[in-house]
């Protein structure tokens, strides 16, 4: 991590910012060494996490909380036996629960990470790890005074296209990479615009529980459209940068062992689908390190080039690439490769994929077990937090920001 980012977290603790907690520092495990789970938010990421965790055989899922009725009762038809609860501090009380999964909208991350920790659960936390610069403090500072296990939804991470970069990056095959550019693109029919989601008819103030989810927002009636279609709205989310980017910067800070950006600039707008959203549709972020430079693009007018990452050194290149359309075959793939540099690896021969993936949930229960660092730790979450929102301030203020003044702007 970089120095200025060490110096900034102890500026923060020594303020005040960071809570202080007392942390179990061992837990008796379930029934045959078993870690009990609970999860916190079961809509649609909770329920595809709730399927993984259902699959890990030292795991066992005890308890979900949803402040929405529907995605409890949801819950249960997936996990029969499982308590549903509608208030996160009636999970974190329970001690038969030893690790927590929080899969709430970006704007309550912090709280249910901060909560979590302060009740001394493990615990598996939904990328982007919060919603602004100053609760990333805030989240690393607590994580580092405990001694619990924190893996961040970035599953990327776990991937053996990251161990495949790591090593051949380390192998010096690659040499000096001065840039990376990547991308990221998806479409939707005429109309529709990316993440709209349909209002269900039980979507009632009978049935949600509006003030947890506004989680301290500016209290006004309740609106199920921004309920259930948060993501679109500054208040709530980052957009496409804390939902996709985060996933990349992450592979590509991680591949790169770089610190944190210097600076970051993005430009874009609403300019896909017209409908009422806030967050853009369409971007370009340039992110600036010491002798490196990162772009990122995105649309949601046009899927043909999928997503991916390419690393350009001055041996060699590498290649990830996910879900572009193949020009001949019409097929889409993944892939990561790797193609040397004629001028300064002559007899260099192109390489591909080595290394499985691993599984990122089951990797999360493992540590729980091992106590050992997961796959995607607190700092990776908040070093892509940071870079995400960086771009996000950029884009509000209209100018290209440093990380120093990222750090004292108000919000996005
Ligand atoms: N890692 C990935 O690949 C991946 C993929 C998709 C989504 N995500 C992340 O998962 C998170 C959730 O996204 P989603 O699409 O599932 O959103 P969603 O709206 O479908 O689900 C969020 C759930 O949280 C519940 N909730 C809201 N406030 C709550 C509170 N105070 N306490 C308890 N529950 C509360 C809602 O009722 C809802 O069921 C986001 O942070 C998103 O970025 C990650």
């Amino acid at each position: 991590m970089a120095i200025n980012t060490r110096r900034h977290f102890l500026t923060q603790a020594a303020s005040g910012m960071a809570v202080a907690l007392a942390y179990p520092s061992s837990r008796v495990l379930g029934a045959n060494n078993r870690v009990r789970v609970g999860m916190i938010g079961v809509g649609a990421r909770g329920q595809e996490l709730l399927k993984q965790i259902l699959e890990v055989q030292d795991a066992e899922l005890v308890a979900v909380v949803d402040i929405y009725t529907r995605r409890c009762e949801e819950a249960k038809r997936l996990a029969s036996g499982i308590i549903t609860l509608n208030d996160h501090r009636r999970l974190l009380d329970r001690n038969d629960i030893d690790a927590v999964i929080v899969a709430s909208p970006l704007h309550i991350h912090a709280r249910h990470f901060l909560d979590t920790l302060a009740a001394g659960k493990d615990l598996y936390a939904e990328k982007t790890m919060t919603w602004s610069i100053a609760e990333a403090e805030q989240c690393l500072a607590a994580a580092k005074k405990s001694d619990r296990v924190v893996q961040v939804g970035l599953q990327h991470e776990s991937s053996g296209a990251l161990a495949d970069s790591k090593k051949w990056m380390k192998d010096g095959i690659v040499g000096k990479v001065t840039q990376v550019n990547a991308w990221m693109s998806r479409n939707t029919p005429h109309g529709k615009g990316q993440w709209v989601r349909q209002v269900p008819d039980d979507c009632t103030p009978q049935n949600v529980n509006w003030n947890a989810f506004l989680n301290g927002r500016q209290d006004r009636p309740f609106d199920p459209y921004k309920f259930i279609n948060w993501r679109l709205f500054w208040e709530f989310s980052g957009g496409n940068v804390t939902e996709n980017l985060i996933h990349q910067i992450a592979f590509i800070l991680s591949a790169l062992d770089v610190p944190l950006p210097t600076a970051a600039s993005m430009s874009g707008g609403v300019f896909s689908e017209k409908d009422g959203r806030e967050v853009p549709d369409t971007i370009a972020v340039t992110y600036e390190f010491p002798d490196i430079v990162v772009t990122w693009q995105s649309t949601f007018s046009n899927s043909h080039y999928g997503l991916g990452e390419h690393f350009l050194g001055s041996d060699g290149t590498i290649e990830h690439v996910a879900g572009a359309t193949e020009m001949v075959t019409g097929e889409s793939r993944e892939a990561i490769r790797y193609y040397p540099e004629k001028a300064n690896r002559r007899d260099g021969i192109p390489l591909a994929s080595q290394t499985p993936n691993q599984n990122h949930m089951a990797n999360w229960v493992d540590c729980v077990r091992t106590r050992k660092a997961p796959n995607a730790p607190v700092e990776i979450g908040y070093r892509s937090a940071i870079a995400a929102h960086m771009a996000n301030i950029s884009y509000r203020q209209k100018q290209r920001v440093t990380l120093e003044a990222a750090r004292s702007a108000p919000p996005k």
